[in-house]
């Protein structure tokens, strides 16, 4: 049984959640991060993952193109969907996944979820640090984060437990 995880990343955190739902997945699991190489045929897999991340609202196009390219093959197979992002309400997360995957491929999912995300403040550049703080501001505004947030400490609010439990559906599906 060979599975197939991939996934879009621009600062490593959906790299990171790939590699922890990798470990948690039963029989042989290959990654392949699409930004650095072309993914390999789907043939030889019985399983697919796909994750990316969400900026302004939007995955990465090389995740999109890949998913619209393969759709009809993809609904032949057992599909996990994931994305590494700061949404929290379960209908912006179920509009991202759609915008990202297509609609029909998160139908047919078996799992699809949103892991959480972070902001790893070291890795972003002038213009991100700008935007997270604003959207800090409104974290603040609308006490979604324990204790407040002050745009500069690194954030995570990746969840293992969702990550197990995604894994757990894969395994069984
Ligand atoms: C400039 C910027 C814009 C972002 N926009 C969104 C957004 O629109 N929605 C969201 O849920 N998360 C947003 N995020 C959070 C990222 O999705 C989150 O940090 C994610 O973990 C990044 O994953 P990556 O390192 O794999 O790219 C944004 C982050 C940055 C730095």
């Amino acid at each position: 049984m060979k599975t197939l995880i991939v996934y879009a990343t621009k600062h490593g955190t959906s790299e990171e959640c790939a590699k922890m739902l990798a470990q948690r997945l039963e029989g042989e699991v290959e990654l392949v991060n699409i930004k650095n190489s072309a993914p390999p045929s789907l043939d030889g897999y019985e399983k697919i993952i796909l994750g990316a991340s969400i900026y302004a609202g939007n995955a990465q196009p090389e995740i999109k193109e890949f998913c619209r390219s393969n759709l009809e093959k993809l609904k032949e197979k057992p599909v996990g969907l994931f994305l590494s992002c700061m949404f929290d309400e379960e209908s912006q997360i179920r509009a991202a996944l759609e915008n990202a995957f297509t609609p029909e491929l998160v139908s047919h999912a078996a799992a699809a979820c949103a892991f959480g995300g972070a902001f790893k403040m070291n890795r972003l550049n002038f213009f991100e640090k700008l935007i997270v703080k604003m959207v800090a501001k409104e974290y603040q505004k609308n006490g979604k984060l324990d204790g407040g947030y002050d745009g500069k400490t690194d954030i995570s609010t990746v969840s293992d437990s969702k990550i197990s439990e995604f894994a757990k559906i894969i395994n069984a599906a």
